[in-house]
């Protein structure tokens, strides 16, 4: 469903992609991992058109989305959960849900998003700053859904999440995928990653340098994380 093909990109003068290649299909969780500072972030963000692309191809579907700006990408159904989650504090649950919102959702309706997070409509009148960490999280996810996103990007989403949240952040994942959506879930949490993963992609040095289905990564884990992941 999203598709990138030689995706390069920086910051100023400084290179930090050098072709990033990957697929991520609905219905699918397609995780990257890899060290601190190899570009994950900044693949996402170079996806999305919030950091211009100096080369390389965007798709979704087959639609070529290539160098449009960020608003086009999420009307074109791209939801994106930033690292920290950056919901809006001053503002309760609904009004984060409906700030930046251009048209009804068909998919996503409000009610089918309490229903899918039923903290949030518990908490729905209090402020963001209110929230928990997880519920603060919940609220990021729900938020990208609302725009009826076909293809969810998150960044980190359980870092700083008890377990037992994490626990939840997982079901929720798993849930989205059976109704077709397409995860890119970039993660440090391996165990979660092991556990909602279909496929595994490897980041070093800006660009995807393994792929390998979750069974491969539960069985060989051990030898991909020592190539790249231990410093
Ligand atoms: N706004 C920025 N300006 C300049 N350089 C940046 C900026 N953001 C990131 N970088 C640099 O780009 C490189 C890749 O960063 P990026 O955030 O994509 O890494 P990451 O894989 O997401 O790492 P982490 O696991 O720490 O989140 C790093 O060397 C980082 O220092
Ligand atoms: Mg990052």
């Amino acid at each position: 469903m999203l598709r990138t093909r030689g995706l390069e990109a920086g910051y100023g003068t400084g290179r930090v992609l050098f072709g990033v290649d990957l697929d991520a299909p609905s219905g699918e969780v397609t995780a990257i991992i890899g060290r601190n500072g190899v570009g994950k972030t900044t693949s996402l963000k170079a996806m999305l058109g919030i950091l211009p692309l100096k080369a390389g191809k965007v798709f979704l579907g087959d639609e070529e989305l290539t160098g449009r700006d960020v608003h086009h990408m999420v009307r074109a159904g791209i939801g994106y959960v930033p690292e920290g989650r950056q919901i809006f504090p001053q503002l309760t649950v609904i009004e984060n849900l409906r700030v930046g919102q251009r048209r009804p959702p068909r998919t996503w309706t409000e009610d089918r998003l309490l229903e899918l997070f039923p903290n949030l409509r518990e908490r729905a009148k209090n402020l963001g700053k209110a929230l928990s960490g997880g519920e603060q999280q919940m609220l990021a996810i729900a938020r990208a859904l609302v725009t009826d996103a076909k293809v969810l990007m998150l960044d980190e989403p359980t870092q700083g999440l008890a377990p037992k949240v994490v626990d939840q952040i997982a079901d929720v994942i798993r849930l989205l995928t059976a109704e077709g959506v397409a995860v890119l879930l970039v993660e440090q949490n391996l165990a979660l990653t092991e556990n909602v993963a279909d496929r595994v992609l490897v980041m070093s040095k800006g660009k995807i340098v393994e792929t390998v289905d979750v069974e491969t990564f539960r069985s060989e884990g051990e030898e991909i994380r020592h190539r790249w992941l231990t410093l």
